[in-house]
């Protein structure tokens, strides 16, 4: 089959041509837009990932274009018009889990980052700065965590927490039983947000909870708690968050997503003026600390990626179930 793979960066090409069971790759770096979606002619199926644009818009000149399948490279999916690709006749298979000790062993590193502060002592001590003001950090252990959805990533999370001895409560419409009987406390998103030190995002990003960390939600917050997003940008009110870091009611922020993201990760834009004005605002928090959407890098989930979007791809050709089709 013949497939058009969007967003390639370096490290795409090498996994996915490595683990190709049998079909012809041509690859795109641009993410794929309304603007260059003529691009997608005479191919069968697209290889996406999570800043490409697959809305009513484009799926309509896909399916005047004659693609079949969206493959997604990434388990999210709140990019593609599923609606619209259903009545399009094309099918959406993801990757559903791809090593979610990936993404919450990075949400561990940047609680840890944040808290004991090693890239400012990093630099200091390059520097010949031994002094410890402004390094004091607290200590995990009995530290109350909430977790924001116990799926894959969530579930990983937890286990790391519990190595920490961290106390852990979480939200999710629909709890974890083995979590349960693992000592795991669900409550309402308002009684663990309220009681907790540090809150983790875990869940996917759709219509209903669309900025639910926003001005109310935050009011809920401990007072100088942290906040950590790996899900999805979209989870958080950027302009909210910002206030809520000036005036100390947020303590801390990790982010690995961000709302208007596509505009800025994956690239080098290290010569040019950053025209977003709130991710420059929150790059100049000394509290704030930003990774450009690199929970899921690793050697490990890379290989699981490639393997799982060839085993996508040979069963739509075969005509197999599709086990990770998402439908709308
Ligand atoms: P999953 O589908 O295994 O689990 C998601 C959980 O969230 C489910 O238990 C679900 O019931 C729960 N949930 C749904 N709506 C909720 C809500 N409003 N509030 C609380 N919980 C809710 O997904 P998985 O694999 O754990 O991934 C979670 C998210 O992490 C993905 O949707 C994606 O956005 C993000 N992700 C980020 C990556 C990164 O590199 N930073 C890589 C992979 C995923």
């Amino acid at each position: 089959m013949k497939i058009a793979v969007f967003s390639t960066c370096k490290y795409d090409r090498e996994f996915l041509e490595k683990y190709n069971t049998s079909h012809e790759l041509v690859f795109f770096e641009e993410a794929l837009s309304l603007q260059n979606v003529a691009l997608t002619k005479d191919f069968n199926a697209l290889c996406l990932f999570v800043n490409d644009c697959a809305d009513a818009d484009v799926i309509a000149k896909l399916e005047e274009n004659g693609v079949r399948l969206i493959l997604l490279r990434c388990a999210g999916f709140n990019n593609i018009d599923l609606e619209s690709a259903n009545e399009a006749g094309i099918k959406v298979l993801r990757v559903p889990a791809y090593s979610p000790e990936a993404v919450a062993e990075h949400a561990m590193a940047m609680i840890l980052t944040l808290n004991r502060k090693t890239h400012k002592a990093y630099n200091r001590v390059r520097e010949g700065n031994f002094s410890l003001e402004g390094l004091m950090g607290f200590n995990l252990h009995h530290c109350k965590v909430a977790l924001i959805g116990t799926g894959n990533i969530g579930k990983a999370f937890y286990k790391i927490l519990k190595g920490f001895g961290c106390k852990v409560m979480a939200f999710d419409p629909f709890p974890d039983q083995s979590l349960v009987e693992d000592g795991l406390i669900y409550g309402s998103l308002e009684e663990v947000v309220g009681g907790a030190d540090i809150v983790s995002l875990h869940c996917p990003l759709v219509d209903d909870n669309h900025h639910m960390i926003n001005s109310t939600t935050l009011k809920l917050f401990k007072s100088g708690a942290m906040l950590i997003n790996t899900s999805r940008g979209g989870l958080i009110a950027t302009k909210d968050v910002i206030e809520a870091l000036k005036s100390g009611q947020l303590g801390y922020l990790g982010l690995d997503v961000y709302e208007q993201e596509s505009q800025l990760f994956f690239q080098n834009l290290s010569e040019d003026v950053i025209q977003d004005d709130l991710i420059s605002r929150l790059i100049s928090f000394p509290n704030v600390l930003i990774t450009s959407h690199q929970g899921f890098f690793t050697k490990e989930a890379m290989e699981q990626i490639a393997n799982i979007t060839f085993a996508n791809a040979d069963a739509f050709v075969k005509g197999e179930n599709l086990d990770n089709e998402i439908l709308s």
